[in-house]
């Protein structure tokens, strides 16, 4: 987990609703046990605020919903509103996104939401990006071969990169077509990251690609 400021209720829900709404590597290996309800299963990585990861689960109760958050302010903010809501259908951990890939059972996701991840722009930074080819390579197995995997970025060369790895592997279908950007997911809520890119006027670049068979 990275440090950040905490505020008092936050402190407070990271203490007393990880138990009840959150998971832990070891629970990710048998998925499915962590929810009620029988249900497809999402995982949005580094969800930040928590807006959208939040909506999709009231606007889709049948669906399952896993989200991870390095940043404890975030992940408070997402056991605050479950527990709020009273949400079946979520679970969050301030896990890192490459420890859950590695640990959850094969193809066990139907989609794989990443929102405006750092962009880390300078050029001696940018091995520090979440999404690469050993990323992928981790990702294409914990997806379901009918999966999606959907990113947004406003950050141009990163945006560019992910589309290339895309494009030059035998794993991925660029599900808008061969080196095409996709249109902005109808059912995505505007994140805290996406209104900033919004009012620097910055273009948002969306991918959305799929396992190859
Ligand atoms: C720029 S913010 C975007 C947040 C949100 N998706 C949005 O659109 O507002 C990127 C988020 O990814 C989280 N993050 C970075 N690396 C991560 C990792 N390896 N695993 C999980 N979360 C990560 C950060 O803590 C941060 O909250």
């Amino acid at each position: 987990m990275r440090a950040g400021r905490t505020t008092a209720a936050q402190l407070k829900a990271l203490g007393e609703f990880q138990s009840l709404y959150g998971f832990n590597l070891e629970e990710i290996e048998t998925v499915n046990d962590l929810f009620a309800l029988a249900g497809s299963l999402h995982l949005e990585i580094g969800f930040g605020n928590s807006e959208n990861i939040i909506h999709m689960a009231r606007c889709h109760p049948n669906n399952n919903y896993l989200g991870c958050e390095v940043h404890p302010p975030g992940l408070a903010r997402a056991l605050l509103a479950i527990d709020k809501l009273s949400l079946p259908n979520v679970r969050v951990a301030g896990v890192d996104a490459i420890d859950l890939l590695t640990s959850i059972a094969p193809e066990a996701l139907d989609s794989v939401y990443i929102y405006f991840p750092d962009p880390w722009p300078k050029k001696r930074h940018n091995k520090r990006r979440l999404v690469n080819e050993n990323f992928l390579s981790l990702l294409y197995p914990a997806l379901k071969k009918s999966g999606i995997f959907r990113f947004a970025s406003d950050d141009a060369v990163y945006a560019e990169m992910v589309k290339d790895l895309i494009s030059n592997s035998t794993d991925w279908t660029n599900l808008a077509g061969e080196r095409k950007w996709s249109p902005r997911p109808n059912d995505r809520v505007l994140t805290r990251f996406e209104k900033r890119a919004g009012i620097l006027k910055n273009k948002i670049f969306e991918i959305t690609a799929s396992p190859c068979l």
